[in-house]
């Protein structure tokens, strides 16, 4: 059984890399930016895939993501890909500050892409998350959300009105393209998010993102621990 988790930054990671004592994989996917560490939980092979850097800054994004989850699937075979990291959330729907969700769907929130035909429904992604998500979360007592993404950190009001007309809850850069090349593969994915900023306080989003990312960081690790407990010794794979 392996798991692989694809990370976007090294702050995010970098607790539970520290954690479980990972080790990097010096130049596995070059001359890709993506980074491999790898070791052993449980008897079960744990994998983390970064996005890499580029000048010295973390690739968020879902170029990066697509090609760091592309790539992973292709030459680690993983039984589940776990996308963990940072998002917005919205007050007014309950979320707070470095709170951990389990994703209950996927998709783009910034493609206006006009129709409801198949371009604008396939735009959209609304991409299958891993089945066993609702059963980890109940057993975990974790909230659940929809993950909608975009390509930027702040929130136009068309992102808003995309956000608001499907249901969207957690706001990230990553987790509809991680969905998508999984989708492909058939892969299972489970998506973990802390919240850093809260898209409807008002608050300059990188600011109050810089801000809580310490702190968010430290309930995703610890969220990721009882994740990975959950996974590694969960039979039937
Ligand atoms: N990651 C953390 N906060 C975010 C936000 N508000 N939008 C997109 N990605 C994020």
């Amino acid at each position: 059984m392996r798991i692989c988790y694809v990370v976007a930054m090294v702050a995010e990671a970098q607790p539970f890399i520290e954690r479980y004592g990972i080790r990097k994989v010096e130049g596995f996917f070059a001359p890709l930016p993506c980074q491999l560490y790898e070791g052993e939980v449980n008897g079960v092979t744990l994998n983390v895939v970064l996005n890499g850097q580029q000048q010295g800054s973390d690739l968020v994004g879902c170029e990066a993501a697509a090609v760091a989850t592309l790539s992973a699937i292709q030459q680690l075979h993983p039984d589940i890909v776990v996308n963990s990291g940072t998002c917005g959330a919205f007050r007014e729907k309950g979320a707070d500050i470095a709170e951990v969700y389990i994703g209950n769907g996927v998709m783009f929130h910034d493609r206006r892409v006009p129709g409801d035909d198949a371009w604008g429904t396939q735009s959209l992604g609304n991409y299958p998350v891993w089945e066993g998500s609702q059963a980890l979360a109940e057993a975990l007592g974790m909230k659940m959300g929809k993950v909608t993404t975009g390509s930027s950190l702040d929130m136009q009001p068309c992102d808003l009105e995309m956000i608001q007309k499907h249901g969207g809850e957690l706001k990230d850069m990553e987790g509809a393209a991680v969905g998508f090349v999984c989708s492909l593969f058939k892969t299972p994915i489970l998506y973990v998010k802390s919240v850093t900023d809260l898209c409807d306080s008002g608050a300059e989003t990188f600011e109050e993102f810089s801000r809580n990312l310490h702190r968010a960081c430290e309930t995703l690790k610890t969220a990721n621990e009882q994740v990975i407990d959950y996974l590694t010794k969960r039979v039937n794979w």
